[in-house]
């Protein structure tokens, strides 16, 4: 049933309140079609968990909230699985599911918010894994033709926080289940040094994908806001990937500047320590701010505009710019 005027402030992790002019969920292609029929002409919002999204203002066209559930094996052989889930699963309980059914591979990404639809959407990395390292394949419908096309991961064009849905065929495609490639002999993936200690802290030296997730889930519950708690959409910012050059010129006054290894040539710094740097960790403004145990996150304490939120991100986008010369790139999608 498609309802007008609805507010869209339990449907976004930021609880920002803000009326779609239609809404409506959807839980099979049939249901989409049928939706997608009835305002042909209207700007057109996907939803899934809206764990990446800001509104700015309402949205005057129709929002469609993803719920195409489904789970199944589809391929099986002795050392691999391909799964198959329809886009409408919530992401973490389909991490966990894998993990009980002995499959590896996406147990770093565990307690990520959202649906499995949006996890190619921006590549959804954490904790040394990103999704396109287990992926396999996706079915996605096309909005103008109504056809189903599959891509594989090279025609997803993965990048870090990107993929083709992002760019060229923004807008064009509603995903409606994703592939994944899973181990049945884990190779266990604990580069991401926070991982180690956690483990460590935890008395374990031999690690199963169950315990990986255990320290996953910890060390994000640590510092990432719960948004059931504190309206929020993650990391509001992509860290920046520079030339070495500027990495130096940092490192010249901060010496401990973190910096990670990215395509050759250039390095990725860490944006929630320019944040830091630059005096944003733990700032409120009114109800709103800069979180304080991680300064990659604004935060609505209740009650914020997006309007509000976007223009701090402008701010701190400023002032990062004038004291490191690094210009920062807003992560969440913007409406
Ligand atoms: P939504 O916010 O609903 O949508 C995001 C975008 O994808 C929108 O443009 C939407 O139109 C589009 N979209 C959604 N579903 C579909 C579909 N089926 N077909 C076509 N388009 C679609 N991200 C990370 O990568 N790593 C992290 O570690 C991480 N940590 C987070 C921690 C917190 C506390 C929060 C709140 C967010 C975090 N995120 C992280 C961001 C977010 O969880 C991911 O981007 C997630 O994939 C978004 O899923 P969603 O279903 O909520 O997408
Ligand atoms: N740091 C600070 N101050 C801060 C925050 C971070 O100095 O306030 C430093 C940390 O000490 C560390 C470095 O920055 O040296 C990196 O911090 P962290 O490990 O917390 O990760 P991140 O780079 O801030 C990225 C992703 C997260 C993902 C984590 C774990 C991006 C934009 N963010 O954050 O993804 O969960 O790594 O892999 O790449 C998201 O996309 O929404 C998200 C939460």
């Amino acid at each position: 049933m498609i309802s007008e005027n609805q507010n869209l402030k339990p449907f976004n992790t930021f609880s920002i309140s803000v009326n779609a002019r239609h809404f409506s969920t959807f839980a099979s292609v049939e249901e989409l079609q049928s939706a997608l029929s009835q305002f042909p002409s209207e700007e057109l919002l996907i939803l899934g968990g809206g764990s990446n999204v800001l509104f700015t203002q309402d949205f005057n066209g129709l929002v469609l909230r993803n719920e195409i559930k489904g789970f199944e094996v589809v391929e099986e052989t002795a050392d691999h699985v391909i799964v198959k889930a329809g886009a409408g699963e919530v992401w973490h309980e389909f991490v966990l599911h894998c993990i009980n059914l002995g499959f590896a591979g996406l147990e770093n990404l565990s307690l990520i918010p959202g649906s499995v639809g949006a996890s190619p959407m921006q590549n959804i990395g954490a904790y040394g894994v990103e999704i396109k390292d287990v992926f396999h394949s996706l079915d996605a419908y096309h909005i103008e033709t109504g056809e189903i096309h599959s891509f594989d991961a090279k025609s997803c064009e993965f990048g870090y926080r990107e993929s083709v849905f992002k760019r060229k065929f923004k807008g064009q495609y509603v995903i409606i289940s994703v592939e994944f490639k899973l181990s049945k002999n884990p190779a266990i993936n604990t580069s991401y040094g926070a991982i180690e200690s956690e483990l460590t802290k935890m008395g374990i030296s031999n690690p199963t994908i169950k315990d990986i997730s255990n320290a996953v889930i910890a060390i994000r519950s640590s510092k990432l806001p719960n948004p059931k708690e504190i309206g929020n959409a993650g990391s509001f910012f992509k860290n920046p990937v520079v030339d070495q050059a500027v990495v130096d010129a940092i490192l010249v006054n901060h010496p401990d500047a973190p910096n990670y290894p990215a395509e050759p040539g250039k390095r990725k710094l860490a944006a929630g320590w320019l944040i830091e740097q630059a005096g944003w960790k733990g700032k409120t403004l009114d109800n709103y701010g800069v979180h304080k145990l991680q300064a990659l996150v604004l935060v609505n304490y209740g009650g914020a505009t997006g309007q509000q939120i976007w223009d701090l991100s402008g701010a701190i986008i400023a002032s990062i710019e004038e004291k490191f010369g690094v210009t920062l790139e807003r992560e969440v999608n913007i409406l």
